[in-house]
């Protein structure tokens, strides 16, 4: 487990922080990392036409750390929903297909896959799971002879549900169905290994479990995809675009590998610093190491928050780093307004309290959870 590492952070002794699934936090190096690339703008002369690819290769090199992939399956994009209208525009859905998402999905998932069924006349069909049944055995039953794509998550962002995601890729590759996987909730705090689940495209957002800014996100493209359309047409796509005095001589080949799918700017001299500090901050942690600490910083949460008077969570196979608690009857909506007073920030989604803990977090934001969630829940 790694030990408290408060200090790496500006996170006041009185603020228990327990919401990494709602905003991760900038690490202090990063920011002054994000300062000093500020700074960069305010220079142009100083900025080459290398820096406009060179910084995002290294970015793809850590993400690809992070994914178990290599560094050409990268692409760079604004968010999540980038990555997975990316993967919308690009698998094949028929009149007869379907795409199967799980029930309380997040709501970009929804709106694209619905979005992209409409357009070629398929359904989406909303997997739920029984009490005590886990994701990964509701979505294997719901395979079937039409499922075209399975829009999955690794980590189920209201209930912490974990997916057996090598198991359940096995089983959309022996369907001929396209597997599309949205990490934002899991991705940076679970190991991921893209050659031992082979999605065919896999985004996240890096403001959360990657610790990184705002806007910056990133998309896995199998190998077998990569010849597919991009979103946009970005100039720095194409191919020999370092060359900027024959950038008018137009090329309809492109950069190599998934580079063709980055979004428009991906060169951004303002974030990109900040991203690259962060992801060398949480390979030298570790990405298992974080995970453990995660897992053993939840346990702890739960029973603080079951002394406190919460219910257990009912999650068959909840995630290590996601915890998530079920609450008596007639708890009000203001319950999280209340635990923010006293300083203590943890997120309701739908009828549960979410409590996710990182690596700054210390025995005394425990019990502070614990008096702050006993307290509200009592009055
Ligand atoms: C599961 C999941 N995916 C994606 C996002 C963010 O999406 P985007 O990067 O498109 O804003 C969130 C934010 O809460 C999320 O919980």
């Amino acid at each position: 487990m790694i030990p408290s590492q408060r200090h790496l952070f500006e996170i006041p002794d009185d603020i228990a922080f327990l919401d990494c699934a709602y905003l991760g936090p900038i690490p202090k190096a990063a920011v002054q990392a994000g300062i000093d690339a500020a700074w960069r703008k305010a220079h142009p002369w100083e900025i080459t036409p290398d820096q406009f690819f060179n910084e995002v290769d290294v970015v793809r090199d850590l993400y690809a750390r992070i994914f178990g992939a290599d560094q050409d399956g990268m692409a760079m994009t604004s968010s999540a929903s980038y990555g997975m209208a990316t993967a919308a525009k690009n698998v094949r859905l028929t009149p007869v297909g379907e795409v199967i998402v799980l029930a309380d999905e997040f709501p970009s998932t929804v709106y694209t896959w619905r979005d992209a069924a409409r357009r070629a006349g398929a359904n989406v069909v909303t997997v739920s799971r029984e009490a005590g049944q886990t994701w990964t055995d509701a979505v294997l039953n719901a395979i079937g002879e039409r499922t075209e794509v399975l829009a999955l998550p690794e980590t189920h962002w209201v209930d912490g549900g974990m997916l057996d995601l090598p198991r359940i890729g096995a089983a959309a590759r022996d369907a001929g169905a396209a597997l599309v996987l949205d990490l934002t909730q899991s991705l940076g705090a679970s190991h991921f290994d893209a050659h031992a689940v082979q999605p065919d495209f896999a985004c996240a957002a890096a403001y959360k479990w990657l610790l990184g800014p705002y806007t910056v996100g990133v998309l896995y493209v199998a190998p077998h995809w990569r010849t597919g359309a991009p979103l946009e047409q970005s100039w720095l796509n194409r191919a020999e675009s370092d060359n900027f005095a024959r950038l008018i001589d137009y090329r309809d080949d492109y950069q190599p590998g998934a580079r063709r799918f980055d979004m428009g700017e991906r060169s951004n001299f303002h974030t990109l610093p900040v991203a690259i500090s962060v992801m060398r901050q949480l390979l030298e942690w570790g990405i298992g190491n974080i995970a453990d600490t995660c897992g053993e910083l939840t346990k702890k949460c739960e029973e603080a928050a079951i002394a406190a008077g919460a219910t257990p969570c009912d999650t068959p196979d909840r995630a290590p780093h996601y915890l998530t608690l079920g609450l008596p009857e007639g708890v009000g909506d203001d319950l999280v307004l209340r635990l923010r007073e006293q300083k203590v920030y943890v997120s309701r989604r739908g009828p549960r309290l979410r409590v996710t803990p990182h690596v700054w977090v210390n025995d005394d934001d425990i019990a502070k959870f614990e008096r702050a969630l006993g307290e509200a829940l009592r009055a």
